[in-house]
């Protein structure tokens, strides 16, 4: 199966495009085109079938800035058919409380446009934090959790694990 893939994020200080490059850097040429939200067109996510999103959390629980605008920009889109895998940056030590809740707000979005199918949810077990907006059950994030802050040296192998698991939920990769 060809599945086209795009990543789309926002970042403030950087952290976020370092985990959006690591992504393409492993996927390869497999990823299309790779956005900041900041300077993207919403139309273009129309053209790919596996769409990731990468988003940090700021204010305590809040939504990160370019990600705050660029949402109501999609309100128009459609997304059914589309394979849609989040991934996240936060600071589980700083906001124990608020840990990655961005991803939950923006999974609240995208899942309103049309009916996109969510793939890579990711085990919360590893991880140290009181509460978040990003689980998918008990047990689960929404998708790839990462902590620059204080588990960078994690980063790498996160990312890598994430996206066999992303792969596996795609079709791509039977039996790995
Ligand atoms: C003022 C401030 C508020 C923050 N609030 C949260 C938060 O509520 N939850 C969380 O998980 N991380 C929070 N963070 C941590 C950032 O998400 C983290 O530093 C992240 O790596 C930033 O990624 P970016 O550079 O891609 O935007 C906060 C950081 C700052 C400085």
């Amino acid at each position: 199966m060809n599945l086209s893939m795009a990543i789309f994020y926002g970042s403030s200080t950087g952290n976020t495009e370092l985990a959006a490059e690591k992504i393409k850097e492993q996927l390869g040429e497999f990823v299309e085109q790779m956005a900041d939200v900041r300077d993207a067109d919403p139309a273009d996510l129309l053209n790919y079938d596996l769409i990731f999103f990468g988003v940090s959390t700021w204010n305590i629980g809040e939504m990160q800035d370019d990600w705050a605008d660029f949402i109501p920009k999609m309100k128009a889109l459609d997304l059914t058919g589309k394979k849609v895998a989040f991934f996240a940056m936060g600071d589980a030590e700083g906001y124990p409380y608020n840990f990655l809740d961005a991803m939950g707000e923006l999974w609240g979005v995208v899942k309103e446009l049309g009916t996109p199918e969510l793939i890579g949810v990711w085990p919360t077990e590893g991880y140290t934090f009181d509460e978040s907006q990003a689980l998918y059950d008990e047990n689960h994030f929404l998708g790839l959790g990462l902590d620059e802050d204080n588990e960078a040296d994690l980063t790498e192998d996160r990312i890598h694990a994430w996206l066999v698991k992303v792969m596996q939920d795609a079709g791509l990769f039977e039996g790995v």
